[in-house]
């Protein structure tokens, strides 16, 4: 079948037919920065972080196909902005104190934070009261920092297919809950996927945290996104 052609920010690509704007980028090498998007999980387009323009629309790169002909604008001024304004509001609408995070260093939260520079965020901190849950023998849920990318909801699953998460509530009270007997089959590898799955330090396996040393952490050997061609870098 004939390969899409296609631009992201000038340079030309081409993608298969059926793969999105996210997938098509990586395969020509162009990073697209992303949070709730997960390798091999149904994506979920809940972050937005991935928004791109195509003409004089916006939209999400990770569940959005590619076209014949398409001009997508990535990194440039406007866009940029508002996925920094999207990491700040992430951050001022939970609880995120990155130093005493047992993620800190591997977290894809603070990564893009550090990659758009996010000094003070232009929204008040909300300070919520939040919880912290075990769920399970092996795991723990630390609402404070859950972004709702629901990427355990759609990547944490029982041997038998089971999804142990799920989104409860709405708006301001939406959170993460859990199947408590199904939570308690989870075994310590599942629960050490889990965490690896999640892009903050909101699930974590009990007995590992800050088991890496600072300096060799994941993104303090290189920051989010470096293997791709970046126009920013
Ligand atoms: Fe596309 Fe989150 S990565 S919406």
């Amino acid at each position: 079948m004939n390969k899409i052609k296609f631009t992201i920010d000038g340079k030309e690509c081409f993608a298969e037919p059926g793969q999105t704007i996210m997938e098509a980028a990586k395969a020509n090498g162009v990073y697209i920065p992303a949070l709730c998007r997960y390798e091999g999980l149904k994506p979920a387009g809940s972050c937005r972080v991935c928004t791109v323009r195509v003409g004089r629309g916006h939209m999400a790169a990770c569940t959005q196909p590619v076209a014949e002909g398409m001009v997508v604008e990535n990194i440039v001024p406007d866009l940029e902005d508002m996925r920094k304004s999207l990491i700040e509001m992430l951050f001022v609408e939970g609880n995120h104190l990155c130093p005493t995070c047992q993620k800190s260093g591997n977290c894809e939260l603070q990564a893009l934070a550090y990659r758009y520079q996010m000094l003070v965020p232009r929204f008040p901190y909300q300070f919520p009261v939040r919880q912290v849950e075990p769920v399970g023998p092996h795991l723990l849920l630390e609402q404070n920092r859950c972004i709702q990318c629901l990427r355990c909801v759609r990547g944490v699953k029982t041997t038998d297919g089971k999804a142990v998460f799920g989104s409860v509530k709405r708006s301001g009270k939406k959170k993460i809950a859990f199947d408590r007997d199904l939570a308690a089959g989870l075994s310590a590898d599942a629960a050490k996927k889990a965490m690896d799955q999640c892009p903050v330090g909101a699930l974590l396996k009990k007995e590992i945290g800050f088991m890496v040393p600072i300096g060799k952490r994941k993104f303090d050997q290189k920051p989010i996104g470096s293997e791709f061609e970046d126009k920013r870098s």
